[in-house]
């Protein structure tokens, strides 16, 4: 109780704050600049083998809300807006709850045809495909977008046209809150420079013992960003390279924890929240189930394990 409290109170660009008193990790929250609240624990639907179709969106999303999941993480990219709204508008019912109980992220595509001046009405088919009154929060997935119009495309000009088309799309309701994802801190510090009138409240990142910024984060807590982890768990392709590793094995057995309950909670203890991924009721709910603490002397032994190297898509090529 004493140790997770101490998580809340640092958990506080954006001041945290914690619901049920039973549930201490799985209903954390934190307050973004806009007052709304946000899981500190959240499921992604994305990434290589992506949750997809109406029939299996359905079906996992009854898992998701049943496990106690209150935040839903998606992108245009992932092709699944309309079944994940489709599914919702069915299951809410069931869980007892409502569109404002539900937070829903999703992305800008990194696309020609998303960037740019045609960014707001990218918004506004995600919103419309989603069929709600809002979406929650709208991220520029990257600082850039593929392919590139030419060899070192400076993109400088037109991210800031992609925000500006945003936060109309904001102003107008689409979204109640915008952020960005893969920004390092020179693309933050350029948005900030020029912001619209609406600094941006998340930067989801990829996240893990073998790939961390420290700097950035940082960086996000002096300027109230929520930094956001992807890959908690290394994403699809790499997740035994962190779940096998000796270390973090040996971590969760020690604690008596899985290794995946350690690697989020590694996270979540450095006030990273997490968007973990899962086709198993069983890793769905120990993914919620993060009310412990790592010794620092873990917690260190987990932050050491930093390799050189990125598992996806590198934003510091990107101009
Ligand atoms: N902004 C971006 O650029 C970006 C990029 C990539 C991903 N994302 C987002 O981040 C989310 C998470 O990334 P991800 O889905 O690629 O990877 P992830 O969450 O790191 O890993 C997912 C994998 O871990 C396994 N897993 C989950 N819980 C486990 C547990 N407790 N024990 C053992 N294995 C476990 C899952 O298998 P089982 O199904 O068997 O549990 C799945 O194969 C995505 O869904 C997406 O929403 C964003
Ligand atoms: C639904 O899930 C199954 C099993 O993972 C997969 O084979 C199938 O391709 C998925 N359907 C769609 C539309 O992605
Ligand atoms: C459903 O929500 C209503 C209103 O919040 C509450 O009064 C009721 O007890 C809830 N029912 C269940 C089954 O949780
Ligand atoms: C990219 O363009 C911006 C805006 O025109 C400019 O301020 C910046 O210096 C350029 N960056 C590089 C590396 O050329
Ligand atoms: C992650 O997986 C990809 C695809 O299998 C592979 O190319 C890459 O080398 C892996 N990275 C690490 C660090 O294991």
């Amino acid at each position: 109780m004493h140790l997770l409290c101490k998580t809340v109170v640092l958990l506080t660009v954006v001041v945290a704050i914690r619901a049920e008193k039973n549930d201490l990790t799985r209903d954390l929250k934190v307050i973004l600049p806009s007052g709304d609240k946000m899981s500190v624990i959240g499921f992604g639907t994305g990434g290589v083998r992506g949750i997809r179709g109406i029939e299996n969106v359905t079906k996992i999303l009854d898992d998701v809300l049943g496990a106690g999941y209150r935040l839903i993480d998606t992108a245009a990219a992932y092709e699944n807006e309309e079944d994940i709204g489709k599914a919702l508008k069915e299951l809410l019912p069931k869980y007892n709850l409502t569109r404002k109980d539900i937070f829903v992220t999703s992305k800008l595509a990194a696309s020609k045809e998303a960037f740019g001046e045609n960014a707001y009405k990218a918004l506004k088919q995600s919103f419309q495909r989603f069929g709600f009154d809002y979406i929650d929060l709208y991220l520029i997935h990257f600082p850039g977008y593929f392919p590139p119009p030419g060899p070192n495309t400076n993109f400088s000009t037109l991210r800031d046209e992609t925000w500006k088309q945003l936060v109309k799309g904001q102003k107008e309701g689409l979204t109640r809150n915008l952020g960005v994802s893969n920004y390092n801190i020179r693309h933050l510090t350029e948005l900030l420079n020029n912001d619209h009138g609406v600094k941006p409240a998340v930067n989801q990142v990829e996240w893990h013992p073998e790939y961390h910024q420290d700097e950035l984060l940082e960086f996000c807590k002096k300027q109230g960003i929520a930094l956001q982890a992807y890959f908690s768990l290394g994403g699809v392709e790499n997740k035994t390279t962190l779940l096998e590793k000796p270390d973090v094995k040996h971590i969760a057995t020690k604690l008596g924890k899985t290794p995946g309950q350690v690697l989020l909670r590694w996270a979540v203890q450095q006030n990273v929240l997490v968007i973990p991924k899962s086709r198993s009721r069983k890793h769905m709910e120990q993914n919620l189930d993060l009310n412990f603490e790592i010794p620092e002397y873990d917690m260190n032994i987990l932050s050491n394990l930093k390799q050189p190297g990125k598992y996806i898509w590198n934003p510091d090529t990107i101009i």
